[in-house]
């Protein structure tokens, strides 16, 4: 015990000393008054409120027309349960828009508790503050999590369960509960847990039967029951979900019951370590005992384990401290953890700050209204819509915007009056559709997240791709933060932003290779600028990083390099760099080997057959020739996973079929290669009805709209209504894949009535799935407003034949941002058959950038014969 002089000292000074009960609060009486009212009001409703949500349900048919406005009640439409089985790996728990403080239960599901937890069978491990959301990898953080006993065997601490092997309990089936900053379930010990966040703290109700004697029944053994007294402990323990912890020390003030500590950790998809903090206080019932465990060993007033200190010879695993507790008065225990990543101090200060007043209904209220106040950017028209579907929508919207998490105030990595947000998980991911929606629906958070990726590259030298926790995480293909910037630039973030840095971090990534480019910037870029492409067989002298995947990083290095040509243009730096950027993003084309097949076997044993499809993107090798990827590789129908970081495949999870569409910048050349439109639609078909299709990862989601490249808009209308609810439904598996919180951005976008395509001033038009879509402008006072005439809930009618904006003809198929940004009005006709007028001509088709051959990057034929030669230059 060395309290004095310790880093602790001054939290313990400011630790409360309050134990006293906390009133029970009852959730019920609320309700039910709630509903007593609604009752009452409900004509009146009809009268001045006719078509909310609320009234929808209960009388569709006798509501007149959708005059806007939110329902108050809208959260109920968000179920954060959604995604929480089948891979979708969501974080259901409590959090604020873009929260640190993130708590839920953890469950020990293997594989699928990246975000804490699932909706499985499996035992839950304890409480914890901390989480990322919808993510693949490790599971993320979930550090110092709180387990509770409501009593033990025979009175005696030590015969309670300490460890993560041996504590976990099943829940009460039905009990987990989730709303948007809240998160409540039962154990199978009687413990009701219930918990709220702020910014940067936890609060966490743990509720008890308050009989004398509990039974606890056995999980295993359901006829083996241990009768314990009434007499809590809590333990908090110093791991994280994937057991990373390398360092860290524990002090329990016995007095107070404060309980400070901190632990070095691993990121759960990149490189490095990062320290977090965290300070408990407890309410509600009078301390008997405290100490310290370390794995099965619980020691009585040892209340302090450090890094080097006495009996904390096994710094991995479980070890914590613990608190015995007398039965608390009101049968419930309130436990505050604020969380920090730089002090245990700031980490005290954070809770003490936030929850001064231990009042979970007043945190848990607040929490509501910050997502509502998010929710309220957009409106829609119910008329028609299932609930089912209005769930969809509006949780698809809540997932977007868990992560990245504001960590601005805890930067442990640098000092800066920057913005700072971590989460970035990954861009790669996160590019296509979420940083798009926030750019809408959040453009101050979207600014300062674009804000907080320069001050990175500042501060790291580079943009990261991928990162959490602080670390650098792993590339998975292009420099797609390249995609970000020149988006945040096209659609007018202006705020704060540092664009002359943000031009010199994107040339950066262009131009510069680093010597790790497995966690920044780009690999093989001697050969990408004097060759044009990546080739399978390269000797690359600068650095070093996975060198697999070169079609997928040459395909989005290619439209990286388009995008940092927009920006240059939109800089108005010197025309020879635009054109350079410009050139090199038709680098694409260099992948495409018009000759090849698409080969398959229709049973494992037949015969080789092909489609009619010819020509795809494939690897190629130093002296030029075409290497062989089968062209069905890594989607659902072929080998769907061994395309991974680590799995030397030239195409990363995703198929070269998939890849092969991927030229957002010259869909007019690709479809020229493709055999012309009637062949594109064709190939785009095929591909969207064969399985090879995969909703479930992010690239698959412009491809559903690339119809309209092709003059038919209306076949990217009827696919993306395919998807739903086949794939994007309310239920706890309605998500195809990890959610990324990007899935959701794409079923809102989609049910909207529009699609992005990221890093262009362009979102291509669909039928919508509601009557009427409204969407704050920037301009203050305005709404984007989109209104679908004889609209169709049954979805039959989702063929656009007309569009009106702002009272004049549009024939275009997609609009710009300017809509978002000074509101309007664009009126849609939508009809059963595909209309063959609109977006159809030429000049109403989405923007292309053909690069004429003649003006592509020439490869140096000298580079290339040193490269064969093995003279490596
Ligand atoms: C959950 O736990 C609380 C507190 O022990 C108890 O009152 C409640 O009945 C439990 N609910 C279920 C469904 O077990
Ligand atoms: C608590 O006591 C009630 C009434 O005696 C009993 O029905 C219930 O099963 C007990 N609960 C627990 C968790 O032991
Ligand atoms: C448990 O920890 C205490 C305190 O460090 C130590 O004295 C004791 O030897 C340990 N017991 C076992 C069985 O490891
Ligand atoms: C930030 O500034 C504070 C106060 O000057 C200092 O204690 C801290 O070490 C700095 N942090 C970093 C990471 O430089
Ligand atoms: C991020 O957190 C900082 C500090 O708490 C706050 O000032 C800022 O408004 C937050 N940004 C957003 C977009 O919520
Ligand atoms: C590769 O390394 C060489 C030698 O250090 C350097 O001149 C060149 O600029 C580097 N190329 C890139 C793309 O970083
Ligand atoms: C090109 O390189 C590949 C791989 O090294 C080799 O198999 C092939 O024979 C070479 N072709 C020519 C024309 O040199
Ligand atoms: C909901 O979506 C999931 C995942 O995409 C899918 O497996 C499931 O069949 C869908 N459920 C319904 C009812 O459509
Ligand atoms: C976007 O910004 C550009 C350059 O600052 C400006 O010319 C343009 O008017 C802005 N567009 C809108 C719709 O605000």
């Amino acid at each position: 015990m060395r309290p004095q002089g310790s880093p602790y000292r001054k939290a313990v000074m400011a630790a409360p000393i309050r134990f006293r009960g906390v009133p029970r609060r009852s959730r019920f009486l609320v309700y039910a008054v709630f509903c007593i009212i609604l009752i009452t009001l409900l004509p009146r409703f009809h009268l001045h409120l006719g078509g909310t949500l609320l009234f929808f349900l209960i009388s569709p048919e006798a509501a007149g027309p959708y005059k806007g406005g939110h329902s108050a009640d809208i959260l109920k439409y968000v179920d954060p349960l959604i995604g929480t089985a089948n891979g979708g790996h969501v974080f259901p728990g409590a959090s604020l828009p873009y929260g640190m403080a993130k708590a839920v239960a953890d469950t020990n599901s293997r594989a699928e508790n990246a975000a804490g937890f699932v909706s499985d069978d499996a035992p839950i491990t304890g409480f914890s503050h901390m989480h990322d959301s919808g993510t693949g990898g490790q599971p993320s953080l979930g550090n110092f999590p709180l387990f509770v006993h409501p009593g033990c065997p025979d009175d005696e601490f030590s015969k309670c369960k300490f460890t993560v092997m041996d504590r976990p309990l099943q829940r009460v089936p039905d009990t987990p509960f989730a709303a948007p900053g809240y998160f409540t379930l039962n154990l199978t010990n009687s413990l009701k847990a219930e918990m709220t966040v702020t910014e940067h703290t936890a609060l966490y109700r743990f509720s008890f039967p308050g009989n004398e004697t509990l039974n606890i029944v056995d999980d295993e053994d359901h006829s083996k029951v241990t009768q314990v007294p009434y007499s809590p402990l809590i333990l908090i323990d110093l791991i994280d979900l994937m057991n990373s912890r390398s360092a860290g020390g524990i002090q329990v003030y016995p007095e107070s019951g404060r309980v400070i500590g901190d632990g070095s950790y691993a990121p759960s998809f990149g490189s490095g370590k990062y320290s977090a903090f965290f300070c408990a206080d407890f309410k509600g019932a009078k301390i008997r005992k405290t100490g310290t465990f370390v794995n099965t060993n619980a020691t009585e007033g040892l209340n302090h384990l450090d890094k080097q200190g006495s009996g904390f010879y096994n710094p991995t695993g479980s070890a914590g401290a613990w608190l015995h507790f007398e039965r608390p008065a009101s049968n419930a225990i309130t436990v505050r953890v604020g969380v920090s990543f730089i002090s245990v101090d700031k980490a005290c200060a954070n809770a003490e700050n936030e929850i001064p007043d231990w009042n979970f209904e007043r945190v848990e209220s607040q929490a509501r209204k910050a997502w509502s106040e998010k929710l309220s950017a957009i409106e829609v028209d119910p008329y028609g819509v299932s609930g089912d579907m209005l769930t969809t929508f509006w949780s698809g919207l809540y997932r977007t915007m868990l992560s990245p998490q504001n960590y601005t105030g805890e930067n442990q990595l640098w000092n800066s009056t920057e913005p700072y947000f971590d989460s970035f998980y990954c861009i790669w991911d996160s590019f296509r559709a979420q940083h798009p929606l926030l750019t809408i629906i959040d453009p101050v958070a979207q600014t300062d997240m674009v804000r907080a990726l320069i001050d990175i590259y500042r501060h790291e030298g580079k943009l990261p791709d991928c990162r959490m926790s602080f670390c650098k995480g792993f590339t998975q293909g292009g420099s797609n933060a390249d995609i970000v910037i020149a988006d945040a630039f096209v659609k007018n973030l202006t705020a704060g932003i540092d664009w002359d840095t943000a031009y010199e971090a994107v040339i950066s990534d262009a131009e510069e290779e680093p010597s790790m480019w497995g966690t920044s910037g780009r690999g093989n870029l001697e050969s990408w600028h004097h060759l044009g492409y990546i080739p399978w067989d390269d000797t690359d002298r600068n650095g070093t990083g996975p060198a697999s995947r070169s079609i997928s990083r040459g395909v989005e290095y290619a439209y990286d390099d388009f995008c940092i040509s927009l920006l240059a243009s939109g800089l108005s730096r010197p025309a020879p760099e635009v054109s350079k950027y410009r050139q090199r993003g038709a680098n694409w084309a260099n992948y495409w080997n018009p000759t090849q097949k698409d080969l398959f076997r229709s049973a494992p044993d037949g015969p080789v057959s092909s489609t009619k499809f010819l020509g795809f993107m494939q690897p190629r090798t130093v002296n030029g020739t075409f290497r062989y990827q089968n062209t069905r590789s890594c989607s659902p129908i072929h080998n769907m996973h061994s395309c991974y970081y680590d799995t030397g495949l030239e195409t990363y999870e995703g198929s070269p079929w998939l890849y092969s569409f991927f030229v957002p910048q010259d869909m007019q050349s690709l479809i020229k290669l493709m055999g012309g439109p009637a062949e594109f639609v064709e190939r785009l078909t095929y591909f969207h009805t064969s399985g090879i299709s995969y909703m479930g990862n992010e690239q698959g989601f412009l491809p559903v709209y690339q119809f309209h490249y092709a003059s038919r808009p209306g076949l990217s209308s009827y696919f993306a209504h395919s998807y739903f609810p086949s794939l994007f439904n309310s239920t706890v598996n309605g998500i195809p894949g990890n959610d990324d919180c990007a899935m959701g951005a794409f079923s809102a976008f989609a049910m909207m009535g529009f699609f992005p395509v990221a890093g262009q001033d362009v979102y291509l038009l669909s039928a919508p799935f509601f009557r009427e879509v409204k969407l704050r402008a920037k301009m203050p006072g305005k709404w984007a407003v989109i209104k679908v005439k004889n609209f169709d809930p049954e979805w039959k009618r989702l063929y656009i034949q007309s569009a009106k904006l702002n009272g004049k003809r549009y024939t275009k198929s997609w609009i710009t941002h300017e809509f978002f940004l000074k509101g309007g009005v664009l009126e849609l006709v939508v009809g059963e058959k595909e209309s063959d007028e609109w977006g159809a001509r030429e000049e109403d088709l989405p923007p292309s950038y053909p690069v004429p051959e003649g003006e592509r990057v020439a490869p140096d034929e000298e580079y290339r014969s040193k490269l064969v030669s093995g003279h490596v230059p």
